[in-house]
């Protein structure tokens, strides 16, 4: 795995010819960042040695270098998903790479259910800790000792100074954000009223199909993490109403000028 991982890095760098410090994972809601990076190459997954192929809809998939702000970036327009039928080591595959491109930090963005009931659907949540429960561990099976350790602290896992910094650009903007638990599922099924419920009992406060593995990914090898959602339907009693993935995306896009700006600025202030 480590071969390919550098194989893939070093294709990256050639094209690139350059070491960016921050890693952006597109997820839904974000896809509108794209429009504010001055794009200096964008390279589609499938001429990407060893990439996976990302298949979901709303979801392109290539990898863009570029300029936000005055920063350099990569990011990830698309990503792979569990529930799309890749391994877990497929899934994030692509941040490993990142890091040996030359990634410090990886700012990760996604959609997810609410199940605080004090929120509101278009709620963007900076999050602030996770609960995996996806069904394999992305870091099950030999450990490669260069990447990080065997037994990885998950105690920090969303750096609080970058989460801060998110805080105060919001402050600013007059965005409203909340702060809160994401619990990662496999999907693709949304939940039951009743998986809600128990995901609420467990503690958080929002839940996803994605984020985590790539997150547990990015810790093991010492990444800095900022994680954003948007939450794009309700899973509290009472308030819960057929969904569907294009709903998702509707919400996500009328929140998408907000969390592009808290992106746009967090990526400035490093
Ligand atoms: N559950 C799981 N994943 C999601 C949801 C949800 O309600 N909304 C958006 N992604």
């Amino acid at each position: 795995m480590l071969e390919k991982i550098k194989a893939t890095a070093s294709f990256i760098k050639e094209k690139i010819n350059d070491n960016p410090e921050i890693g952006i994972i597109l997820g839904t809601g974000l896809g509108g960042l794209v429009k504010e990076i001055e794009i200096i190459q964008s390279i589609p997954y499938s001429e990407i040695p060893n990439f996976p192929v990302s298949t979901v809809d709303g979801h392109a998939g290539r990898l863009i270098y570029g300029k936000l702000g005055d920063k350099k970036v990569l990011a990830m327009q698309g990503r792979f998903h569990f529930y799309e039928g890749y391994s877990m080591k497929e899934v994030t595959f692509p941040v490993r790479v990142l890091k040996y491109v030359g990634i410090k930090n990886l700012f990760v963005s996604n959609a997810s259910g609410g199940l605080n009931p004090g929120w509101q659907v278009g709620e963007i949540v900076l999050i602030t800790d996770h609960i995996n429960f996806f069904p394999e561990h992305p870091l099950r099976g030999k450990n490669e000792n260069e990447l990080g350790p065997r037994f990885p602290d998950m105690s920090k896992c969303y750096d609080e100074r970058l989460r801060n910094k998110a805080k105060l650009i919001a402050l600013q903007h007059n965005i409203s954000v909340k702060e809160g638990v994401y619990v990662g599922v496999s999907g693709p099924t949304f939940e039951t009223p009743a998986e809600y419920k128990m995901f609420r009992l467990l503690g958080a406060d929002i839940v996803g199909m994605s984020t985590v593995p790539e997150v547990i990914v990015a810790r093991h090898m010492d990444l800095k993490v900022f994680g954003i959602s948007i939450v794009t339907d309700s899973g509290v009693p009472g308030e819960i109403v057929e969904i569907s993935h294009e709903e998702v995306q509707e919400v996500a896009m009328k929140a998408e000028p907000k969390m592009t700006l808290i992106m746009k600025e967090l990526v400035k202030s490093i």
